[in-house]
């Protein structure tokens, strides 16, 4: 089976021996290497390849020629997802859906399916906003709701600038001076599905090897910058201190407690120490709050919560706070008569329509009106974001011909 074939070549790209897990950052030697691998693939079964200049690419089995009539010079049909990790990722969170897609392809012409319209298989590149800081990069530039202008002035941990990175990654076609991607793709698609993995246990608590996304909880990341003063740690007496570590310890506490009472999520998973001495007090501890709720109001009264707790506390600390919003995606509610239609009438019954409190381009292609739709497959481990995700060969498979299925299903 060829997805079989493609998961092997991909196994050992970015692998961390230690750990099991992936380094896949955007723009990475990685990342470069998957991509490049996506567009082989993609020429190996004569799709028509575009890689726009923030590096998503799209690959498109055109209608035949024969066919050509107003419906084929119709908007395509997309599916896909990305290839980028977290920092020890796992396998599956993206991966997945883009080798499904490919799969998907072969299966629907082994079906002896012949598109009426294009039928496109998409990576959109710096998905988990990982190494630039803004969930879904490519995927919020390929339908304009972040422009060019502000992509442009961003700068990863080490201070390399996007464009720069864009550049030593070879995606050198990006006008940089210029206007950047064109941003049209809602006027190129007429929907768009992407498979993923579960970032959950909801099916495997259910019994089911597929589910369909019912809606997208809000969520964002906010870096809390607590400023002190630097100084000795031996020689300093505690009463004397304006140590911005313990601002944050607090903080991170307080964002745990609010998260529990409302049933949210609050997470600080990331922390920038200066100077990051052992015997020296910090001057600055830079940490970022990842925090999702169910409604957009939940999701800015629990930040604000955070926010007035930590702002209290830096007060008695001698210490300063400055919070910064770096990325907030609002609440997404998928299309319910597409998701529906989906998920209705299949051999051992009706796929679950569940919520996922994980961050997809499928919300963003979503909130800029394109008719979208999710489909997740079973995680038994329920983890994700770190290397223990993982799918069953057998979902995977039962995955594919499911993706196939719906590709028929939104072609009719
Ligand atoms: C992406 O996977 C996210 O939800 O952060
Ligand atoms: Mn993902
Ligand atoms: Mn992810």
């Amino acid at each position: 089976m060829t997805f079989e074939r493609m998961w092997t070549d991909l196994s050992e790209v970015g692998r961390i021996a230690a750990t099991g897990g992936y380094q896949r950052a955007a723009y990475s030697s990685a990342d470069v290497e998957l991509r490049t691998w996506f567009v082989e693939q993609a020429r190996a079964r004569d799709l028509r390849v575009e890689i726009d200049g923030i590096g998503n690419v799209l690959a498109w089995w055109d209608p035949p020629a024969d066919a050509l009539g107003d419906a084929s010079r119709g908007k395509g049909i997309l599916t896909g997802s990305h290839l980028d990790s977290v920092p020890d990722g796992g396998a599956y969170d993206g991966p997945l859906g883009v080798v499904s897609a490919l799969a998907a392809v072969d299966l629907l012409r082994e079906r002896g399916t012949r598109p009426r319209v294009p039928l496109g298989v998409a990576v959109f590149a710096e998905e988990e906003g990982s190494r630039f800081g803004r969930a879904c990069l490519g995927s919020r530039l390929a339908v304009g709701s972040m422009g060019w202008s502000v992509a442009r002035g961003l700068r990863d941990a080490d201070g390399i600038a996007l464009p720069d990175a864009l550049d030593a990654a070879g995606l050198d076609s990006v006008d940089l001076d210029g206007d950047g991607p064109a941003g049209d793709l809602a006027q190129r698609i007429s929907c768009f599905v992407e498979l993923h993995v579960e970032q959950g246990r909801d099916l495997v608590d259910r019994g089911a090897a597929i589910g369909v996304a019912s809606e997208i909880w809000p969520h964002g990341r906010f870096r809390f910058d607590f400023a002190g003063e630097a100084n000795h740690a031996g020689t300093t007496r505690m009463a004397d201190r304006r140590d911005p570590m313990l601002t944050f310890a607090m903080t991170a506490l307080a964002a745990n407690k609010q998260a529990r009472l409302a049933d949210a999520r609050a997470t600080f998973g990331r922390l920038r120490v200066e100077p990051n001495g052992t015997n020296a007090v910090p001057s600055l501890v830079t940490a970022w709050l990842d925090a999702r709720c169910a409604s957009d109001d939940a999701l800015a009264e629990l930040v604000a919560v955070v926010e007035r707790q930590a702002a209290e506390r830096a007060e008695r600390d001698g210490t300063s706070l400055t919070v910064t919003a770096e990325s907030v995606t609002g609440a997404l509610r998928f299309d319910a008569d597409l998701a529906t239609r989906i998920a209705a009438d299949h051999e051992g019954g009706d796929w679950p329509v569940i919520p996922t409190q994980a961050g997809h381009d499928a919300g963003i292609l979503a909130a800029a009106g394109i008719p979208t739709a999710m489909l997740f497959v079973r995680n038994p481990t329920g983890v994700s974001h770190a290397p223990s995700e993982h799918a069953e060969i057998t979902d995977c498979l039962v995955g594919v011909s499911a993706l196939a299925d719906t590709l028929e299903r939104l072609a009719q």
